[in-house]
């Protein structure tokens, strides 16, 4: 694997890839990897001739200033892992060159912004279409790869592609979870043990909403029985939880007003700021994938 730091090498790097025919897979991320990357990275690798994986810190998706100082960076894990699952180029670019002078650019997505995570962390998802947008530009890929885990993230992104023309295929796939069923993120690794541990308590929320919802309960009583669950376990602070339209990301107060629902939430455990989502379907009784490695929309 090959190593790049320059935008101006990736560029050349990438300009040559494409005059030979290859095509280009692009994981972006901000390090810390875990088992969920390796999967959007394996499966960047079975469908290109070529991955590309970048590791930034992005400084302008962080409201919180200490959140943006203490999230992991490992690198020389990072790098191992990579090695591992033959990725062909790790871009690790510099804040300084990223942003040579302060972005005034902002992006605004209309209703997707002014809930859950966008009404909860102001400016995040401009700071995220900003680097996004860069990254597409400097990589070009042809497939680009999201987790589930940041739904909203991915409805924000296939606004942004739609909106700007990228000529690219979004590529979503399903949250990856430890065997408690707390789902793998990089803040994770700031857990302490007994954080972990209550931090599982999260998706046990929304398996009891989901079951609930199927049971026929209305929404406004599914929710004051994920508050009344999680205010029961020790180090968790629920932020929000929220049934939504998986489609559109806005919460609904009859859950048959929509066919796919995203069951949506964010907690602080401990120290930490979680986000965790389950999609449902309340016909099927089934758990849908929402253009989830290949099977629909993303
Ligand atoms: O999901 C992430 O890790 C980040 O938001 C992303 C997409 C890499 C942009 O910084």
């Amino acid at each position: 694997m090959q190593v790049i730091e320059q935008v101006s090498a990736i560029r050349a790097k990438v300009q040559e890839l494409r005059c030979s025919g290859k095509t280009i897979g692009l994981v972006p991320t901000m390090g810390a990897l875990h088992e969920g990357h390796l999967q959007l990275l394996r499966a960047s690798a079975q469908q290109n001739d070529i991955t590309i994986c970048s590791i930034f810190v992005n400084p302008t998706q962080f409201n919180n200033p200490d959140d943006y100082k203490l999230y992991p960076r490992t690198q020389v894990q990072d790098v191992a892992l990579l090695q591992a699952v033959a990725c062909d180029y790790l871009f690790v670019p510099d804040v300084e060159e990223v942003y040579q002078q302060q972005t005034q650019l902002k992006f605004s997505f209309g209703a997707l912004e002014t809930v859950m995570e966008g009404a909860h962390r102001p400016g995040h998802f401009s700071g995220v279409a900003t680097i996004v947008s860069k990254l597409f530009h400097y990589v070009q890929p042809h497939r680009a790869y999201f987790g589930q885990k940041d739904i909203q993230q991915v409805a924000i992104i296939r606004q942004l592609v739609d909106a700007l023309s990228f000529d690219l295929e979004l590529v979503c796939y399903p949250t990856v979870r430890e065997a408690s069923g707390l789902a793998m993120s990089s803040r994770n690794t700031r857990l302490s043990q007994e954080e972990r541990e209550q931090a599982a308590h999260l998706y046990k929320a929304l398996q009891l909403a989901k079951e609930q919802l199927l049971q026929g309960q209305p929404v406004v009583l599914v929710k004051a029985e994920v508050q009344r669950y999680l205010h029961e376990i020790k180090q968790v602070a629920l932020e929000y939880f929220e049934v939504a339209d998986a489609y559109t990301m806005q919460p609904v107060q009859d859950a048959h007003e929509t066919q796919e629902l995203a069951l949506c939430l964010a907690a602080n455990v401990g120290p930490v700021r979680l986000i965790d989502n389950m999609l449902m379907n309340l016909n099927e009784r089934n758990t849908v994938t929402l253009g989830i490695a290949g099977t629909g929309v993303a």
